[in-house]
């Protein structure tokens, strides 16, 4: 049924874009004329207070066929897996782990393919994080899905979607990512015959780069590999579904055309895709393994300096050189809460168990790191040649907050019960007569 077709990418991140499906359609000088051109309606979403500082605001003029507010009411929409309610299992201080998510064998679009993993805060206190995976295998036919809880990251790990959003048409495959923001209303199509992937559901202040601090001005993600649709539209109409996720649940609401009819745009809230493989990966050139806050492609801060609500961080492929050093990333403990995915190939830090779509969750102060296979491989590696780490893609979505894990997540089969026992092996080597 798509009718929309996509028109290409603008770059940069945060930008002032503009973008006409129609040339002559977006007016000059001003956000609201008395009347737009073909007739069009005129439409502001706000992702930010009115009042946010200049370099916080985003907000994004719309000149569409029909203004958003024309739709029947809405009423509870029943959905078994995806939800917010992070207080219904205890959290827990064990390592979790589980094997890839399975893929559906009804039909199964994206929407009903997401199941709900762990998370923190929501909606209603405006921080904390959800974590959801999804597993689909058919378009969203006759329906559309906005999120007023949070914008959207998605981590695709098998198969491509095309997201048909208000503001243009993105089409992600898995090593890409994609941000929808809060509220903007999309169709998720599959561009295979299956889709799985991750998705952190962000309650908080709207994801951006980080700061680079010493640094410089460049490195890790750059503005201008982040891309932004032109506007697309269709002009569609039909009895089809709105889905709302609100305070945690979902809603529905006929709806008896296309929310995707906006012919062009201008503003800085928009959504966006960026492709991992070109992360600008920074490491040591002389000892030690740096905190993996240096593989950060996208931070959402919170009210508290430098403690982030959401950091989204990858491990690509790099070359490993430090000298007389561990060099996968080192045991440690964190404060902060950190859940996993592999979206490709072996993570460093683990032999085996951990396979692309699986994910593992290590909660505040839960200790945690390479296993005694990855342990005994690399202190007894030859650190005068370099390692070039090829053909992985993991990443965290790490969170000032603990991870709750859903009860679903906590009972399913994919769960590894025998996490643990990786670190079991590790060997006492402590000798105090030997160097
Ligand atoms: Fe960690």
């Amino acid at each position: 049924m798509t009718t929309m077709v996509g028109n290409g990418y603008q770059s940069g991140f945060g930008n002032e874009f503009a973008t006409e499906a129609l040339p002559g359609v977006l007016p000059e000088g001003q956000n609201s004329p008395q009347r737009v051109a073909h007739g069009l309606y005129a439409e502001q979403v706000s992702g930010t207070a009115f009042t946010a500082p200049r370099r916080e605001n985003r907000r994004s003029w719309l000149y569409r066929i029909r203004p958003a507010a024309m739709h029947k009411p809405f009423a509870p929409l029943v959905h078994a897996t995806f939800h917010n309610r992070f207080d219904e299992a205890p959290a827990t201080p064990n390592q979790l782990r589980w094997d890839p998510w399975p893929l559906p064998t009804a039909p199964t679009d994206f929407l009903d393919g997401l199941v709900t993993i762990a998370g923190n805060g929501g909606a209603a206190e405006q921080g904390g994080i959800g974590v959801h995976v999804y597993a689909a295998n058919r378009s969203m036919e006759g329906r559309y899905f906005y999120d007023a809880d949070g914008e959207l990251l998605i981590v695709p790990q098998l198969g491509r979607l095309r997201l048909l959003t208000e503001l243009g048409v993105l089409d992600v495959a898995p090593l890409e990512i994609a941000v929808i923001p809060r509220g903007i209303r999309l169709r998720v199509e599959l561009l295979d015959a299956e889709a799985r992937g991750y998705v952190a559901e962000n309650f908080g202040a709207l994801l951006r780069l980080p700061d680079l601090g010493p640094i410089g001005a460049n490195s890790m993600a750059l503005p201008r590999d982040f891309l932004t649709p032109h506007a697309a539209w269709e002009d569609v109409e039909g009895d089809f579904k709105l889905v709302a996720k609100f305070q945690g649940a979902l809603w529905q609401a006929d709806i008896g055309h296309s929310p995707l009819d906006v012919i062009a745009w201008h503003g800085n809230y928009a959504p966006y895709k960026y492709d991992l493989t070109r992360f600008n990966t920074v490491g040591s050139i002389s000892v030690d393994h740096p905190d993996p806050s240096i593989f950060t492609v996208l931070t959402s801060p919170s009210d508290t300096p430098g403690t982030a609500n959401l950091d989204f961080v990858i491990f690509p492929p790099r070359w490993l050189v430090a000298e007389h050093t561990f060099r996968p990333p080192y045991f440690h403990r964190n404060v902060a809460s950190e859940f996993m995915g592999l979206i490709e190939g072996a993570y460093d830090a683990k032999a085996g168990g951990f396979a692309p779509g699986g994910m593992s969750l290590h909660n505040c102060m839960s200790g945690h790191g390479p296993d005694a296979a990855s342990f005994e491989k690399a202190t007894a590696a030859d650190l005068s040649q370099p390692d070039h780490l090829t053909g992985t893609m993991a990443f965290m979505f790490e969170t000032r907050k603990v991870f709750r894990p859903s009860a679903q997540a906590l009972s399913a089969p994919q769960l590894q019960d025998d996490y643990y026992t990786c670190w079991q092996g590790i060997a006492k080597h402590f000798d105090p007569t030997k160097p």
